[in-house]
């Protein structure tokens, strides 16, 4: 006996105009600033890599949504737009105005019933949440595992490891970033609550570890 799938309202083809239309929307933020801005020769402030984290946030978030009997389309597309407001709004502001974007969307396009725009648009909004997970809907729960458990593994390593470079830090430092890494991913770990998400968050966690113990092994000065 599987997970029960629910029915789909939302085509690939749809999904793939909300893509197309996030990138979009997020390539026309960083034109429309002025000098000045934000701190866009940082890799992860650009367009492109948030599009990218986006798209990992709809793969995991979709995985624990299947995992767990969460609304798959629901939780797809308010991934897919949970952080479309992050490059013109302040970090504080930019899940509220990235529900608004969203439902803005939504109504527009096609004929999608009331109460999926509704949880869609709840679960944008909270998804900065810092409380106990459990306390949201499903689907939120989803998006906010998915959202932590983008930056535990690979990319979150990669990421560190780029900004060793932007901050003309040498590889000698590498051990330290990485083991960075690894404290932010317990954090991150520990928040989880579903049993997808944690499983996950351990097969991460496992390989950032092999990879901060290579580099032990075989750098000679670390
Ligand atoms: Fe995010």
């Amino acid at each position: 006996m599987g997970v029960e799938i629910k029915e789909t309202r939302v085509s690939d083809a749809e999904f793939e105009e909300m893509k197309q239309f996030v990138y979009e929307y997020l390539a026309a933020s960083v034109e429309k600033e002025t000098e000045g801005g934000r701190m866009r020769w940082y890799p992860w402030h650009s367009a492109e890599y948030r599009f990218n984290h986006i798209l990992n946030v709809v793969d995991l978030a979709e995985e624990i949504a299947r995992g767990e009997g969460a609304d798959v389309d629901i939780t797809r597309v308010a991934a897919l737009f949970h952080d479309v407001a992050k490059l013109e709004t302040d970090q504080e502001l930019h899940a509220e105005a990235g529900a608004r974007v969203a439902r803005e969307y939504l109504e527009a396009r096609a004929e999608y019933p009331e109460s999926f725009i509704q949880q869609v648009c709840r679960a944008i909004e909270h998804h900065s949440y810092q409380g106990d997970l459990t306390d949201l809907a499903l689907e939120t729960q989803c998006l906010i595992e998915a959202d932590l458990l983008d930056k535990v593994g690979a990319n979150g390593t990669t990421l560190m490891l780029l900004r060793m470079g932007y901050e003309a830090r040498t590889h000698m430092e590498a051990d330290e970033m990485v083991d960075r890494v690894l404290e932010r991913g317990y954090d991150a770990a520990s928040r989880v609550q579903s049993d997808t998400a944690e499983s996950i968050a351990h097969q991460r966690l496992k390989r950032v570890k092999w990879f901060s113990e290579w580099l032990e092994d075989e750098i000679a000065g670390l």
